[in-house]
């Protein structure tokens, strides 16, 4: 196979990214972004967010989850603690979040630290889940080679059954993490590619230092 993609080619003319009309904390740059894509432009899924973990093997892996809740603290997302990502963090809780939202030729990429968030906040997320999802939580070993999808309706099926009528309690293997930033980027796509890129990152004393990068 040889696919030529040379001419795949965009300017980007939509905004600008000037330091003067930035916050001093990224947090509140982060919310005026995603409202801002989340009212007035089409990218699907605003929250959708890739993370990156290093594993035991040395490799960094990607994969996109949805972001659930953000505050001056970080960025909480769900999934099972025992997933390859899970064990990951366990290990290494050095990830890499991005944000890619094309329709406003806008990318966000956070560096942090992912800690488990207290137990009480995944019991609240799990609850207001609808039951097919909390149920899915329960049928599924994320990450591990299975047999058949086959296994996997069937497991639903008994689970089904087994909590009839019943309320489902969030299993100790799912919850929370929350990524608390050292380090939040935004590009904002400009033409000629000389794109606009503010970097704010952690100083020593806790302070968010802002820079710009050469695109
Ligand atoms: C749009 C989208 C949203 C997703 N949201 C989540 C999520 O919130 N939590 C999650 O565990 N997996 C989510 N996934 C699935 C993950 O990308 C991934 O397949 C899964 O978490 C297993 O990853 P791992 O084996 O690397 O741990 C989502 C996938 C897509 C494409």
């Amino acid at each position: 196979m040889n696919t030529d993609l040379g001419n795949y080619r965009k300017s980007y003319e939509k905004q600008e990214l000037l330091e003067n009309s930035v916050s001093d904390n990224p947090m509140e740059l982060f919310q005026k972004w995603f409202h801002e894509v989340d009212e007035h432009f089409d990218v699907g899924e605003t929250n959708a967010m890739t993370i990156s973990t290093i594993g035991g093997d040395g490799y960094p892996k990607s994969r996109v989850v949805l972001l659930k809740k953000y505050t001056f603290e970080g960025f909480i997302f769900y999934t099972n603690y025992d997933s390859e990502k899970g064990r990951a963090i366990i290990n290494n809780p050095n990830v890499c979040l991005s944000f890619f939202w094309p329709a406003a030729e806008r990318q966000i990429i956070i560096k942090g630290k992912a800690e488990k968030i207290a137990e009480n906040i995944s019991d609240g997320y799990f609850e207001s889940r609808p039951r097919g999802s909390q149920l899915g939580a329960l049928v599924s070993h994320q990450s591990e080679v299975i047999e058949s999808r086959e296994i996997l309706e069937e497991r639903l099926k008994n689970l089904e059954i087994e909590f009839e009528g019943q309320e489902i309690k969030r299993p100790n293997f799912w919850g929370g993490f929350v990524v608390k930033p050292i380090e939040i980027e935004f590009w904002q796509g400009r033409p000629n590619r000389l794109h606009d890129r503010l970097r704010y990152k952690l100083d020593e004393d806790f302070n968010w230092k802002l820079d710009r990068l050469s695109p």
